[in-house]
């Protein structure tokens, strides 16, 4: 009895992280099966947008998932009435259908299964079901057992990303494969397939894309499905580094390595031991740094600033950029054989225009639900009009644009319907004073001219680089850092 009430406590610390939802939905099976002395156990969970049961939501097309109708079958039956029902010989049992035993090829004979719901007496969101029992059919004791569970594992669903749309009606809307994260276009399935197999290695990942497209939330994703979850995540951000500290931060200084270096320090590279360093902005990093860097990436070994004892350590690379690298490696800001040896896999983060206006509504209900939560206002509801926009606007600065206007919508509708009004004004309708343009030589390369416009905006913002970027529609951070940017 022990071992089955710590049966779930291990899965719940997974669900701050971005882990593949399927992989943890079958753990969780797993170990169901085994504390219950079950052949197997299947979670079937309530789909909510095509109302009937789906056994998994699998990304690789190897591992199909089964589908069933509401009130076919043990589970269908489960999933509409909400009882919890018992099999004892499944082959002279009338109310079993063995459409998926034909299908998968298993034979089943015993069956237990029961409703999973957030609450006592709350709207089901999913069933949970225990095949073939050792030595002998399922008990009274399995099944209040199983409903304990089913209630624990309810709870677990609404930690995930799996969650329900509506509190009061039946099941769940699937937003995306991965924990935390919202997706389920056609240009993210690319994304997710790619983080599934370099999760799988230990191969290096370079992930591209513009900034607020999510590339750091992916590359935690990679670290956290990958056999190194246990093991630290640690990130350097190349973008804050000033070049004299890159090397420190990155392999740590002796005592005395420098005036202030009082004792020594570890550096990121001895911290990550075991696990992953994410170089995050990597283009960023000064020419200085990039040739240490590199014997790492190359040999594994590196020296803390003013130490001289070698040392190594077995650390998985991941590295991010919206820079177009290779324009740099051209201008020689950017060594080619370090470029060469950070993307051994590429991963193309897609814009969110790219991912389509489904996309940004999926986006826009997920970050609604947080922040009405965190900021204490009842369940959002989205003017058609509010809506028409989010969905049709081009949204330069990506998820983080979107993340941050949602938020300031919730806040400023506290009845937690949101129109227009509490959406920023739509930039065509700013008036631009006449005369202001900027004129530009052709010719330039496409981070130059950026750089350029963003100067300009800033001088006519007089300095202001907050008010810049709100007209901007990005960050003041990306503001700064490409005011940086030569
Ligand atoms: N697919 C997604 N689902 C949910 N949140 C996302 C998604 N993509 C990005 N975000 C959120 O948007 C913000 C920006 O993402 P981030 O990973 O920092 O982008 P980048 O590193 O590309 O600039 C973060 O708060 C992140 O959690
Ligand atoms: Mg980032």
């Amino acid at each position: 009895m022990r071992h089955r009430l710590s049966l779930l406590v291990d899965l719940a610390s997974l669900l701050p992280r971005e882990v593949d939802l399927d992989a943890l939905l079958t753990e969780a099976c797993r170990r169901l099966a085994a504390a219950m002395e079950a052949d197997r156990a299947t979670l079937w969970l309530v789909d909510a947008d095509e109302g009937d049961l789906v056994s998994r939501f699998a990304l690789l097309p190897e591992v199909p998932a089964l589908r069933q109708p509401l009130g076919r079958g043990i589970a269908g039956t489960v999933a509409r009435d909400g009882e919890l029902m018992r099999v004892d010989d499944a082959a002279a049992d009338a109310r079993f259908d063995s459409t998926n035993d034909e299908l998968t090829g298993y034979r089943t004979r015993s069956l237990l299964a029961a409703p999973v719901r957030e609450r006592r007496g709350g709207p089901v969101r999913g069933v949970i079901q225990v095949l073939n029992r050792r030595g002998g059919p399922f008990d009274a004791d399995d099944e209040r057992y199983l409903r304990a569970l089913a209630l624990q594992i309810g709870h677990v669903l609404s930690l995930t990303t799996l969650r329900a749309r509506d509190e009061s009606r039946p099941g769940v809307v699937f937003r995306g494969p991965f924990n935390r994260i919202v997706g389920r276009s056609r240009a993210m399935d690319a994304v997710y397939e790619r983080i599934l197999l370099a999760a799988g290695t230990d191969a290096r990942v370079l992930l591209r894309g513009e900034t607020g497209t999510g590339k750091t939330l992916l590359a935690r994703a990679i670290h956290v499905n990958s056999a190194r979850q246990a093991a630290p995540f640690v990130t350097v951000d190349c973008t804050t580094l000033p070049a004299q500290l890159v090397e420190s931060e990155l392999f740590g200084h002796e005592r005395g390595a420098f005036t202030g270096a009082d004792k020594r320090v570890p550096g990121r590279v001895e911290i990550a031991r075991g696990g992953t360093l994410f170089l995050d902005e990597v283009g960023e990093l000064p020419p200085e740094s990039q040739g240490k860097l590199l014997r790492f990436l190359q040999e594994g070994a590196f020296e803390r600033v003013g130490g001289r004892e070698t040392l190594r350590a077995d650390v998985r690379v991941l590295a991010a950029t919206h820079r177009d690298l290779e324009a740099d490696v051209r201008a020689g800001r950017f060594r080619e054989d370090l470029y060469y040896r950070l993307r051994v896999v590429e991963l193309e983060v897609p814009s969110l225009r790219e991912r389509g206006p489904d996309e940004v509504e999926r986006l826009a209900r997920h970050f609604a639900e947080r922040f009405s939560g965190r900021h204490g206002r009842p369940a959002t509801t989205f003017d058609p009009e509010a809506l028409a926009t989010l969905r049709g606007h081009h949204w330069p600065g990506n998820v983080r644009e979107l993340e941050h206007w949602i938020e300031s919508a919730v806040v400023l509708a506290p009845d937690g319907h949101v129109g227009p009004e509490h959406l920023p004004r739509p930039r065509a309708l700013r008036s631009i004073p006449p005369g202001t343009g900027l004129e530009l030589p052709l010719g330039l390369d496409l981070e130059e001219v950026r750089r350029r416009y963003v100067e300009a905006t800033v001088a006519r913002c007089e300095g202001n680089q907050s008010e810049a970027a709100r007209q901007l529609g990005v960050g003041r951070n990306t503001v700064a850092r490409i005011l940086r940017s030569e």
